[in-house]
């Protein structure tokens, strides 16, 4: 009955011309994976090269969007549906002020990623698969989470407890077990080079 009442305004302003006005297009660039597999840290050194080349970035990631606009979640299926559902609104209307923006969550659900993916338009939801065998994660242990995990201390931990569902035909993958950050980065700017997302002044 709600949405019956909404009637959203358009101003005449549209994403296009904020595009036109920074001189690239907008997209979000989703990174999903294990906990420690180095979705943050790709995604910042990947914001980094972008704000040297003049291009308007912003990052969202689980540890800080979970201590404010999502503090009130946890990590059933459920809350991590919903977490992400207010992530992929929140990063569509990045895209609609004309910013590339690098969302970095485990999502771990396929169907969840999907609902991100088709609420934007054609070509503005890039998934970036940050792949590493959770070994590797579980080594790193960067949070010391997976030893609490292992301890029983941490409940549904994803890849532990919980599955993670790997991408079946993501745009790019990263394997942070066998490529430098640098080249794990470059991979990511080519992409968006060649597809035409950068590099339009
Ligand atoms: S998601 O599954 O809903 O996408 P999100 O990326 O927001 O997860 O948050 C993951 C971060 O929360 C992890 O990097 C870790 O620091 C922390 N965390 C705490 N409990 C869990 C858990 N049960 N499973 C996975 N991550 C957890």
């Amino acid at each position: 009955m709600k949405e019956k009442f909404i009637i959203p305004h358009r101003g005449k302003v549209k994403k296009e011309d904020r595009q036109k006005l920074k001189g690239h297009k907008s997209a979000i660039l989703w990174f999903t994976g294990l906990s420690g597999s180095g979705k943050s840290t790709i995604a910042h050194a990947v914001e980094e090269k972008l704000y040297q080349m003049g291009i308007h970035t912003y990052v969202l990631d689980g540890d800080n969007v979970r201590t404010g606009l999502n503090k009130d979640l946890g990590f059933s299926p459920e809350d991590r549906k919903e977490n992400i559902r207010r992530i992929g609104e929140v990063s569509k209307l990045f895209v609609d002020a004309g910013i590339i923006v690098l969302s970095a969550f485990i999502s771990p659900y396929k169907k969840d990623r999907e609902f991100v993916r088709n609420i934007v338009g054609d070509g503005e939801f890039i998934e970036i698969y940050v792949k590493c065998p959770i070994e590797v994660c579980e080594s790193r242990d960067v949070k010391g989470l997976y030893k609490k995990a292992r301890e029983g201390l941490i409940k549904n931990f994803t890849g532990i407890d919980d599955p993670y569902e790997e991408p079946e035909n993501p745009e790019i993958v990263i394997e942070t077990d066998k490529e430098t950050v640098e080249e794990s980065v470059e991979k990511i700017i080519n992409y968006l080079k060649e597809k035409g997302y950068i590099d339009l002044k």
